[in-house]
């Protein structure tokens, strides 16, 4: 009697939260990009162009990348800023598209300073000298200058924040499992809906298994072997009910997951998200390697590693805050 009962719940149940997961997905399939040629709207175009960028400055900041690495993309960034180019006034750049020209410049000198040439990108770039003379905005790698943050005990949140960069170059030694678990405890600090605490941590120090789960992820490329503790930050998705619900536990482990990545930087651990954003065959594959509960969503792995002196990030420009806010109005 009791199963039946719980079966028909089920079915009322799954009848009843499909208008929301519909709504959400059709919301997803018309705002998102979903054009690959041209691109017709310029938001558009400049999240591709981050998303270019991203691959040949992430590339730049691992410890020996290829000369000459990523031509396809690049030729694909040359051919949207170029579609941008055509499109916004110079002087209205966003920052984005001019921080993608940097990253380029930085690709050209990379491969120049080993002797392999660029022409295709030093062709591409002299269209654009003037806007590479843009001082503030700034595009390709840094180095992180960590010998005042490691000679303080207990850096000050400013600090760790300004300093948190997602670190592709992995010094050698082993991060102290004792400082992953402090970090997790000040991680959970953080708010969650209802405090509901639903975030969940699985970690790894083996090897192999790191191997294997950086092979399923595929973000991990020319670094992986230097992340020597894997985490996947879940969330439980046994601690909410209602449709209203169905997003909560991405927010609060997403919440989780940012408070770990700077209580990992206090710790002195040098961290990278990994993402999760995988289709259902992905999820399932992972679920069939490891054991975890199955009411656990997986969001996002964090590879850790410990820094290494002078060690060179991506720093490309945020977007300027006044255009990420604005006045909330009456309709
Ligand atoms: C959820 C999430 C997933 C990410 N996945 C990857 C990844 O798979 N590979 C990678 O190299 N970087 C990954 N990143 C790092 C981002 O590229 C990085 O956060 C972004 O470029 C901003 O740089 P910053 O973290 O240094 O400020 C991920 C970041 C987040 C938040």
């Amino acid at each position: 009697m009791q199963f039946i009962s719980e079966r028909i719940r089920f079915i009322l149940y799954w009848l009843r939260y499909l208008n929301d997961f519909l709504y959400d997905h059709i919301r997803f399939v018309k705002y998102s990009n979903t054009e690959y040629t041209y691109i017709r709207n310029t938001d558009k175009l400049v999240a591709k162009i981050i998303s270019l960028y991203h691959v040949i400055e992430k590339g730049l900041s691992i410890d020996r990348p290829r000369l000459r690495f990523g031509v396809p993309r690049i030729k694909m960034l040359m051919r949207y800023i170029a579609i941008y180019s055509g499109r916004v006034d110079r002087g209205n750049w966003d920052i984005q598209v001019v921080s993608s020209l940097k990253v380029l410049r930085e690709y050209s000198k990379f491969n120049k300073d080993r002797g392999a040439d660029s022409l295709l990108v030093d062709e591409f770039l002299k269209d654009y000298s003037d806007v590479l003379e843009v001082e503030h905005i700034k595009g390709g790698t840094k180095a992180l200058d960590l010998d005042e943050f490691f000679s303080q005990e207990a850096p000050l949140f400013d600090t760790v924040v300004s300093l948190r960069s997602s670190v592709r170059n992995f010094g050698v030694g082993e991060v102290a499992l004792a400082d992953v678990h402090s970090a997790i405890a000040l991680a959970q600090q953080s708010p969650s809906t209802c405090n509901r605490q639903s975030s969940r941590v699985l970690i790894t120090k083996d090897r192999i298994q790191i191997d294997e789960l950086l092979a399923l992820q595929g973000g991990a490329n020319g670094f992986s072997e230097q992340i020597n503790c894997l985490l996947v930050i879940c969330s439980d998705l046994s601690c909410y009910q209602g449709p209203g619900d169905r997003t909560s536990g991405i927010i609060d482990g997403s919440l989780f997951g940012m408070s770990f990545l700077h209580a990992a930087t206090r710790y002195k651990i040098a961290s990278i998200p990994l993402n999760w954003s995988k289709n259902y065959k992905d999820d399932i594959k992972l679920r069939a390697m490891i054991s975890f509960p199955d009411s656990y969503a997986v969001l996002f792995f964090v590879g850790l590693g410990v820094f290494k002196n002078n060690v060179r990030v991506p720093c490309s420009t945020k977007n300027s805050t006044h255009e990420i806010c604005m006045n909330i109005e009456v309709i």
